[in-house]
């Protein structure tokens, strides 16, 4: 038989946070009477009321919103729906094995290679670290996509090595072997264990601080940056008509990541405000330098000898261009990198799969399933 008091929420199993131990410690108590339905009055959530983190309201009621951007996110996330299997990888396979250079098979590898560990990263970040401070539930609603996307994402690497044949134990240990790799996956795991602890206070202002830059350095850097440019090399090789399957992948997945740093850049923004939070200027500094030096030890190493129509001067210009944009997008005072320009100027049009369609396939690339789609 259920044993479920419904008139006491305290004592309900579905208890989640402290946020929902906050959010029904000031519900009065109910009166039972034996052989009758209890009865309960629960004063109802007023919107206004609800926060991105520290909110006292019911974290398991999702409308009406205090924040509609957050849903809108939900729902336009569900507009770019795939599987890695729905694309047609013959091609690349030939290519990789007849066509490629040795130099181009080393970019191609070491992007995989630091792909699948980076997406992997980015799931645990979000659902384990990020989602669990959440106190509305629409913003919850976006992060769990977020996580499932994330791990869509490894698949499709997953799915891009096994599909070329390459040896599995070799790709997923290269990072813990490359120290220029290894540079990228450690910078982010520091940033990801400072937060990823059940006992955080954020009503403490320096847990608070630094949960908001590790917050901003995923969205802004790890998915804005790092992600954003990271399939450049791939995207190059596609336009000498060469891996174009793993590159179509890799555009799902790019629009995905973008979307992820828009949200996440938004939902910074809107926790400095409600938290009326400074941020200190050497900590946004430090996190720009570090993120640009790792790039840069990345960079020169996957592209160490030159691949036709690619170059780590045009990998880091991007960056740093790219850079700038996220830094405006977070509001912030300066630009990390003053008047860069764009390097990879057919990068954004990328993300834009309208535009894109394989003339010699069988499939129009087009897979948007729902209306027009903003990306940033
Ligand atoms: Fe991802
Ligand atoms: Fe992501």
């Amino acid at each position: 038989m259920l044993d479920l008091n419904w008139g006491d929420p305290l004592a309900s199993p579905v208890r989640q946070t402290d946020n929902d131990y906050r959010a029904y410690k000031d519900i009065p108590q109910v009166e039972e009477k034996q052989n009758e339905t209890p009865k309960i009055r629960m004063a109802p959530v007023n919107p206004e009321d609800k926060r991105v983190i520290n909110g006292h309201t019911d974290i398991n009621q999702l409308a009406p919103f205090k924040y509609p951007w957050a849903w809108n996110f939900f729902l336009n996330a569900n507009k770019n729906h795939w599987t890695p299997l729905d694309i047609n990888m013959a091609q690349d396979v030939h290519d990789y094995r007849y066509k490629l250079t040795l130099e181009e098979r080393h970019v191609y590898e070491n992007v995989l290679s630091y792909l699948t560990t980076s997406d992997i990263l980015a799931m645990r970040n979000i659902g384990l670290a990020v989602m669990e401070k959440m106190s509305a539930p629409e913003l919850q609603i976006y992060q769990a996509r977020q996580v499932y996307e994330e791990a869509l994402h490894t698949w499709t690497y997953q799915h891009c090595i096994e599909t070329i044949g390459l040896n599995q134990s070799e790709i997923y240990n290269r990072y813990r072997v490359v120290p220029e790799i290894h540079q990228k996956i450690a910078l982010a795991n520091r940033r990801l264990n400072s937060v990823l602890r059940s006992d955080i206070d954020l009503t403490d202002p320096d847990e608070l601080h630094n949960f908001v830059i590790s917050y901003m350095f995923f969205a802004a850097i790890f998915e804005g940056c790092w992600f954003y440019n990271g399939f450049s090399p791939i995207f190059a090789l596609q336009r000498r008509g060469l891996m174009k399957g793993t590159a179509e992948q890799l555009q799902y997945i790019m629009r995905d990541e973008v979307m992820h740093a828009s949200f996440g850049i938004r939902v910074v923004k809107q926790i400095i405000h409600e938290e009326k939070l400074k941020l200190d200027p050497k900590a946004i500094r430090d996190m720009w330098d570090e993120s640009y030096a790792a790039e840069t030890a990345y960079t020169n190493y996957i592209l160490k000898d030159p691949i036709l129509g690619y170059s780590a001067e045009m990998h880091l210009g991007q960056f740093r261009h790219i850079a700038n944009r996220r830094a405006h997008q977070l509001g912030l005072d300066s630009e990390p990198f003053p008047g860069a320009e764009a390097t990879l100027p057919w990068l954004d049009e990328q993300a834009n799969l309208r535009k894109e369609k394989n003339f010699f396939e069988t499939r129009v690339t087009e897979y948007q399933t729902g209306g027009a789609l903003t990306w940033e």
